[in-house]
This record gives C-alpha cells, structure tokens and sequence, in this order.
C-alpha cells in the first residue's frame, strides 16, 4: 500500500512523473473526467483549511469520483473521543483513498498504519505538507522551467511553517539549490532540519534582514506566522508583522524574482503588490487541483495494481 506522508518521498524522478501526469491533465481534462468513476476519496480535516480540502475534493470530482468527509473534528466522532487508527480504519470501510489533515505531528502516519487504503498526509501539526510541496515545486517548474540551481528564500515563521519544512526537504533533492532562511530568531527552522543540511551539504544561510537578502533570490517563499501553533497570543501579536513583503522591498529584487506562498496570507504580504508578474501564489493555488488530480491517480493505480479505466 502506498502512502504520501513525508516530503522526503518525493524523490525527483517520481515528481517529474507528477509534473507531467499532472500538465497532461490540464492539457487534455476530458480524457481523466471518469479516470475515478465509482472511486470514493475521504477528506478527514480536524484543522481549518480551504485551498487543500477544496483541492482535493476538486480534483476527485475532476475524475468522475465522489468526495465524503468532515471538515472538523467538532462534526466527528474525534469529539467523543476516537483514536485517529479507529476513525482511519473505520474510513477504509467507506472510501478508496483518503486525505488527513491534522494538528498532531506524526498522526498521518498513525493514519497510515492503520489503513487498508491509500493515505495522504494533507499537514500534520508543524511538521510537513508534502501535497503542498508538489503544489509549490509544479509552480516553481512552470516558471522557472527547472528545478535546480536556484536561490530559494523561505522568510516567515520557519519554525512551525510545515509547508517550508517540507520545501526544503524536496528542493534540498536536486543540484545546486541555495537557501536563505529569513525569520526572527524565535522562529527559525527546527534545529533537525539545520542538521540535516549540514549533513548533506547543502548551502543555506540565516538572517534577519529580507531587504539586503531579497536581491539575491530567484524564488521567495512567504509564510504567515502560524497563530494556532504559538503557546501565548502576547509572542504573536509581537512577531506577526515582522516581515510584509511591499512594492519597496519587491522593487529591490531580480526582475525575474517568483514570490509564492502557500496561503492564507494575513498581513506578510500587501495586496499592493498582488498585480506584479512575479507573484504567483494564486497560479500556485490553481496548480494544487492538477497536481493532487495526478497523485489520486498514481496512488489508486498503484493500490489497484494497474491502469484506472
Ligand atoms: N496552503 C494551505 O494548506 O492552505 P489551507 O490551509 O487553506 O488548506
């Protein structure tokens, strides 16, 4: 049975098969309109969100599949007191595939293991959001036509932005990409991940300063600081605007700069600069139907063992 749990699984080769699985959904959506048809996916959301729930129930119903799910834990039995295995292995009776997000670390892979269908990690608490990052390295492929050699700023809440802790795992796989980490320091990435970089060798640097340290990005990840994820509200409301990317900073930087984020957005960047060609967080949004489409499918053909017809 094949799972998406950790961005560590997406090596290169397997998301390039992604890529083009999911350019060729966009190229030709009437050949994949009944790819799933009498296919059931599970979305078990018991953390708020719109872009991945959506996305994902967009992208069964793109393939002639049904969606069921709850959006809460509030509007499941989660709130009588159910194990995360239960639910899952309750699940497996009623759908193909699921999708989980979920605010404990580690629970889409309890989920997992306890699956007798396919299961996708949709974020796990501060740890990973692999859907994202294929989301996130669509884009960067479309734009950038390649996925190496690259300047990568992630700025923002690094310590609990599971998008980025997933991203640099993904782009630390291909050749000569560079990062720079821009956050205050209470909110730098996890020390597991530094060590893990170091351990590969890979370039990266820390800073504060997103003025002096944009000019010399090819791509800027922004992320919202993670309220949910903070032990007192007086640390958020003191970090929260630390960095709002505006036309100033933006007109410091290459004139083939991408900026992308994952969203929601609350105040890192100004809408002002939402009509300069180099943001693309809402193509970026568009992406995550295609790509989740083209993963639906490889997991069901792989749990299927063959072609879905
Ligand atoms: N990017 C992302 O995960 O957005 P949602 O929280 O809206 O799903």
């Amino acid at each position: 049975m094949r799972h998406l749990i950790d961005a560590k699984e997406l090596l290169p080769e397997y998301v390039s098969e992604l890529i083009t699985s999911a350019e060729e959904i966009i190229r030709k959506p009437g050949q994949y309109a009944e790819k799933c048809k009498g296919r059931i996916l599970a979305t078990l959301f018991y953390e708020p969100s719109t872009r991945t729930r959506l996305s994902f129930e967009s992208a069964m119903l793109g393939l002639g599949g049904s969606v069921i799910g709850f959006s809460t834990a509030d509007s499941s039995s989660a709130a009588k007191g159910e194990s995360v295995a239960d639910t899952i292995r309750t699940v497996s009776c009623y759908a193909d595939i699921c999708a989980i997000r979920h605010p404990k670390e580690g629970s889409a892979l309890v989920a997992a293991m306890n699956s007798g269908i396919p299961v996708i990690n949709a974020g796990d608490g501060g740890h990973q959001h692999p859907t994202q990052t294929l989301t996130d390295l669509m884009t960067i492929h479309s734009i950038k036509k390649n996925l190496s050699g690259l300047s990568i700023g992630l700025c923002g809440d690094l310590k609990f932005g599971r998008t980025v802790h997933s991203l640099i795992h993904a782009m630390s796989m291909y050749q000569n990409n560079s990062f720079i980490l821009v956050s205050p320091e209470e909110l730098k990435i996890p020390d597991y991940i530094r060590q893990e970089m170091l351990k590969q060798n890979i370039r990266f640097e820390e800073t504060e300063d997103l003025t002096r340290s944009i000019t010399e990005m090819d791509v800027l990840y922004m992320t919202r600081v993670q309220r949910e994820r903070f032990f007192n509200e007086e640390d958020y409301v003191r970090l929260k605007d630390t960095y709002i990317l505006d036309r100033h900073k933006l007109a410091l930087a290459k004139t083939d700069l991408a900026v992308m984020h994952p969203l929601p957005r609350v105040n890192e960047i100004s809408v002002e600069v939402d009509d300069d060609p180099r943001t693309v967080y809402f193509e970026q949004a568009r992406y995550g139907r295609f790509i989740r489409m083209a993963l639906i499918l490889d997991l069901l053909e792989q749990c299927e063992g063959g072609s879905l017809r």
